[in-house]
């Protein structure tokens, strides 16, 4: 049955494709690094998932948990660390693994935090930048995709959690 609730945004090839990317590029980077891929739970599940299979250095894995949306669809404005990584960050070489990045408050709260745990570098990759929404300026070393508005979900965004496990990426027409 035709969904009409939703629209294809990025397909499953594109998405795997433009990974494969990000993680040449990240492995260049990184190849005398001492690398930390911290994946911000729980949005970025997935992207994660590929990613570090497409980056061929070695590496350790963790993840983070936070929250800025409590539900629906817009900002609460604060940002609570729901559950912090296990691995303690200094002398590593964060990269902090986002789904995506709207208002930058997320992102630029990570940075600041694993800045005062002592890493000894914190970059961003995110999946997807919203960056026409942005409220505070922040730098997205690697990005993924630029996608100016609308509510996407699949590939673990979700909504209220639902929609995660979707593989391609969608447009939520009517978010509630
Ligand atoms: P920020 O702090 O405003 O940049 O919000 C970032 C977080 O909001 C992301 O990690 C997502 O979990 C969530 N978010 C923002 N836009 C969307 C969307 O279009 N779909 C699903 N989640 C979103
Ligand atoms: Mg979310």
């Amino acid at each position: 049955m035709q969904n009409t609730d939703r629209e294809i945004v990025l397909d499953v090839q594109s998405i795997q494709e433009r990974i494969g990317q990000l993680g040449q590029a990240i492995s260049g980077d990184y190849a005398t690094g001492n690398l930390l891929v911290i994946g911000v739970l729980k949005g970025a599940f997935i992207f994660m998932a590929d990613l570090v299979r497409a980056i061929d250095i070695p590496l350790v894995t963790d993840f983070i948990q936070v929250s800025s949306y409590g539900t629906g669809t817009s900002s609460a404005g604060d940002i609570l660390l729901r559950s912090p990584p296990t691995i303690a960050v200094q002398d590593y070489d964060v990269l902090v693994v986002e789904d995506i990045v709207d208002s930058g408050l997320t992102v630029q709260w990570l940075v600041d935090h694993f800045t005062v745990q002592g890493a000894a570098s914190v970059k961003i990759c995110a999946l997807i930048d919203k960056a026409e929404r942005r409220e505070h300026p922040v730098r997205i070393d690697y990005c993924g995709f630029a996608i100016p508005k609308g509510f996407l979900v699949g590939y673990g965004l979700d909504l209220n959690e639902h929609y995660r496990g979707l593989p391609a990426i969608y447009h939520l027409k009517d978010p509630v």
